[in-house]
């Protein structure tokens, strides 16, 4: 252990990895900076953090990870500026967040000073790994997983927490081409559709491959239930713009509570669009788009930022969405990117400094 910060213990790399990367070239979230924040819950308790070298981890194959699937992430970014400091958006957020997940998965609640001060140390030290182009940001992976061992299916005893963090370009590259799900549902009342599980995800995969054999990027699923009400893309909100009006369904046991949806919903208030949070079904859009009063759909999260729908698919019919000059996609994209780049005034005060 060589150094101090925000009094977490930092082992530095011998010699970095910076040099191997093309910044100019960045993909989302495959390649990491050269450290990372572990700290370990043992015993009823968390461990004092520290910050290792970015390294393959050792666990037992009766790991409850591996088992029972107790596995939990947060998905944020670093934003740098043109003077060189470095912001993060909402953070509190999706710490609060980490541990509404954590429970749901019947796993320990981190404390805030693990989260933020863990999360701002390792910010720190990794600052030149911050790509500084517009669109381009560090993505910043806490997540924590069960490393208590036995085949009992039961919570783990053990659980080890990790930030790390991966330079990454856009989510996705043009617009995006959306299947409608009939079948195959994400999330269920009672379930853990609310929770940053890592299993909402895997279930995803089957259907996505499927929508996406079909020349789609992701799925748009809809209500377990009757499959007729909007939920939620992969790994995003959604929006649909039906004349003047921007609609989002509301949150609930099955839909994660976007901090990129809410923050949303506060700027397009203040810009006096009207929005409505509410049911949408699967029958108004597809009516709307057939009248023409379909004018835009979008996705919303940390990773996507706001990403354009150029198309939905549904009951194999395919319905573009028209260019519309006064998008409210590129108004609400440029608001909140302002804010996360310090490009624009922060009148929320959602932006919050590292260094
Ligand atoms: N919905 C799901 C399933 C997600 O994984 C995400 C990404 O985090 C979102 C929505 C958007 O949430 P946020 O804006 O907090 O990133
Ligand atoms: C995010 O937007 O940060 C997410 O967590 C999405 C992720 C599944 C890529």
């Amino acid at each position: 252990m060589s150094t101090l910060i925000e009094n977490i213990p930092v082992e530095k790399v011998k010699s970095s990895r910076i040099h191997e990367v093309d910044f100019d070239n960045l993909s989302f979230g495959n390649v990491f900076t050269d450290h990372m924040l572990v700290a370990e819950y043992k015993n009823g308790n968390w461990e004092n953090p520290k910050i290792v070298p970015y390294q393959p981890l050792s666990l037992n194959p009766s790991a409850k990870i591996f088992h029972y699937g107790q596995s939990i992430f947060e998905g944020m970014k670093a934003y740098k500026d043109a003077e060189g400091s470095v912001w993060l958006f909402r953070p509190e957020e999706n710490r609060k967040r980490f541990n509404i997940s954590a429970s749901r998965m019947a796993m320990p609640e981190l404390p805030e000073h693990i989260f933020m001060n863990g999360l701002e140390a390792l910010i720190k030290l990794e600052k030149d790994w911050i790509p500084s182009d517009l669109g381009s940001s560090l993505y910043i992976r806490p997540f924590m997983f069960a490393s208590g061992e036995g085949f009992h299916a039961s919570p783990a005893d053990s659980y080890t927490f990790i930030i790390a963090l991966a330079p990454s370009g856009a989510y996705f590259s043009g617009k995006v081409r959306v299947l409608i799900e009939e079948k195959y549902s994400r999330a269920a009342n009672g379930g853990v559709g609310y929770a940053k599980a890592g299993g909402n995800y895997a279930g995803q995969f089957y259907p996505t491959q499927l929508a996406i054999e079909k020349g789609y990027h992701q799925v748009i699923w809809t209500d377990d239930n009757t499959h007729e009400y909007l939920e939620e893309a992969g790994a995003m909100n959604v929006f649909v713009r039906i004349g003047d009006t921007l609609l989002t369904g509301p949150t609930s046991d099955r839909i994660l509570d976007g901090i990129t949806r809410k923050s949303i919903l506060e700027i397009a208030n203040d810009f006096d669009i009207p929005t409505e949070v509410r049911k949408i079904s699967v029958t108004e859009v597809v009516n709307a788009a057939k009248e023409g009063t379909l004018k835009e759909m979008f996705g919303a999260g940390t990773a996507a930022v706001v990403s354009p729908i150029a198309a939905f698919g549904y009951q194999g019919v395919d319905y573009s969405l028209p260019e519309v000059d006064d998008s409210y996609a590129t108004l609400l994209k440029k608001q909140i990117t302002d804010i996360q780049y310090n490009t624009g005034e922060d009148k929320y005060g959602w932006r919050h400094k590292v260094v």
